[in-house]
């Protein structure tokens, strides 16, 4: 049986946190992936999530640092790093996509308002919600990489962002996740299984209706509303290219019993990115190299 000591997070893991920026010096524009407003709206209105989102996370977890083994707070801290990144590229981001003439307030306020919902509960239960994003980010961000087909139209800069943030989200992907199997190492297990399966259904009714709206929001600022809005919508969120539908399965693993996110080891997909990028594009240093 796994326990808080025996993690399958991989010893020889490396999380570390490329310092990038990206697009700094060009307008980004308005409908930059490839030209489609349901394909621009769906990850803008992703992107806008991020910058407080992240911050959420990273508070969430290192309410739960004191103590932790050295391997656990080493991986603690580069994820740490890892999101404090995240939040300024994707803040720099928005900041161009609202500079192309959307208004993002709306979905901005949404996910104030989301992440207030449990700040007068438990910290676990940050804790438990920071974990559950964090196993929704990192399949996404493996079906991201793993079907190039995802980014092929989207404007090359920007891809790159997806591609960079998606790498790093692979690579920590457990640190909540063995963060909390530390926080709840002496919970019976039934009680650790019912409050992440009940979490992780929240988060993720919250998470489907919440983008679905910011992004249909973000259609209407492109003039296109109602059943065509939906449609659009829907079918290139379900059906084609359907990432949704692509990452139900792996969603689904999440309540199985000996669930971990390294089960699936999927660093070949970061071996292929590194691979893959240039040696212009590289940090001319690593921030940390942490574990
Ligand atoms: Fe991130
Ligand atoms: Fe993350």
């Amino acid at each position: 049986m796994m326990t808080a000591t025996t993690l399958p997070t991989p010893a020889d893991l490396s999380i570390t946190p490329r310092d990038r920026r990206f697009g700094r010096d060009t307008a980004l524009k308005r409908l930059w992936h490839g030209g489609s407003v349901e394909a621009t709206a769906n990850y803008n209105a992703l992107s806008t999530t991020f910058p407080k989102g992240e911050a959420y996370f990273v508070e969430s977890v290192r309410a739960f640092r004191d103590g932790a083994p050295p391997k656990l707070a080493a991986e603690i801290k580069a994820f740490t790093t890892q999101e404090a990144i995240h939040s300024r590229e994707h803040d720099a981001f928005n900041k161009r996509a609202t500079n192309s003439g959307y208004d993002l307030s709306k979905l901005e306020k949404r996910v104030e308002w989301r992440l207030s919902l449990t700040k007068d509960r438990p910290p676990i239960v940050s804790l438990a919600a920071t974990m559950a994003l964090e196993h929704f980010t990192a399949i996404l961000a493996h079906a991201l990489l793993a079907n190039p087909r995802h980014l092929a139209k989207a404007d090359p800069e920007a891809a790159e962002l997806w591609r960079w943030h998606a790498v790093e989200e692979i690579e920590h992907k457990a640190v909540a996740y063995d963060t909390w199997l530390f926080a709840t190492r002496n919970w019976p297990r039934f009680k650790r299984w019912k409050l992440k399966a009940k979490v992780m259904l929240f988060v993720t009714r919250n998470f489907v209706v919440d983008r679905t709206a910011g992004a249909l929001e973000l259609m209407r600022q492109d003039g296109v509303t109602g059943i065509e809005a939906w449609a659009r919508l829907l079918w290139y969120q379900w059906i084609n290219p359907g990432m949704f539908r692509r990452i139900a399965g792996a969603w689904a693993k999440f309540f199985m019993p000996g669930f971990h996110p390294w089960n699936e080891d999927d660093r070949h997909l970061l071996r292929a990115y590194e691979a893959s990028v240039t040696p212009a594009a590289q940090p001319a240093k690593k921030v940390r190299r942490a574990v």
